[in-house]
């Protein structure tokens, strides 16, 4: 697929078939993640893979810490919408920085600089892996909402460090048109 065609033709997926995904494709999707630059070649990711056998914990985990959330008062946001897609979707990929410190955990201002070139080098790695999924006729969603949960999900993982985001992948159900974005002349200038 040409790279334009594909950084063109992507959209946010969110409805999935219930087919699983072949073990060969999501390795290729994985592997195009491992093909991303990162500051230092520092590599800084680390992939867990949650298939349909450990979905329902991790839908558990996920609606207990939003109940927990919304008995506190605070706005849970999209997240119940995001853990339904969650829940129909063959398999979801944690992405996690294990160098990376818990966010509200005090940072010194190197480990700052550090977890700001290894996020940048975690996102080069999620687009990847959604522009190689696409080639290989997947459908997928970059996740954030899982943050709603987020220690009980890094404790359920079994991971130390940093959890960046979740990707949900799947043969999409559903073909939507090209979400808007803010022009050229917005948020770019040449400066004079
Ligand atoms: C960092 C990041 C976090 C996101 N988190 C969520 C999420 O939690 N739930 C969701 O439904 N979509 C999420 N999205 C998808 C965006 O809503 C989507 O990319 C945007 O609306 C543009 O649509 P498109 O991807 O189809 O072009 C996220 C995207 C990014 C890049």
């Amino acid at each position: 697929m040409n790279t334009l065609d594909a950084i063109a033709e992507r959209r946010s997926i969110r409805k999935f078939k219930p087919d699983p995904l072949p073990e060969d494709i999501l390795q290729a999707i994985i592997n195009a993640g491992i093909q991303a630059p990162s500051g230092k070649n520092r590599q800084p990711w680390r992939f867990i893979i949650v298939k349909e056998d450990q979905r329902p914990e991790m839908v558990r985990i996920l609606r207990e810490g939003i109940a927990k959330i919304k008995a506190e008062g605070d706005d849970p946001g999209s997240s119940e919408y995001s853990t339904n897609i969650m829940e129909l979707a063959p398999v979801t990929v944690f992405v996690f920085n294990p160098d990376g410190l818990f966010p509200w955990l005090a940072h010194s201002i190197d480990q700052n600089f550090t977890e700001l070139v290894d996020t940048q080098s975690i996102g080069a790695a999620i687009q990847n892996m959604l522009l190689a999924a696409l080639d290989l006729g997947i459908g997928s969603l970059w996740i954030c909402d899982v943050f709603y949960a987020y220690e009980a999900l890094c404790d359920w993982l079994g991971e130390k460090g940093q959890m960046i985001a979740a990707i949900s992948f799947g043969y999409p159900a559903e073909n939507p048109g090209a979400r808007s974005r803010k022009s050229y002349n917005e948020v770019a200038r040449v400066k004079g």
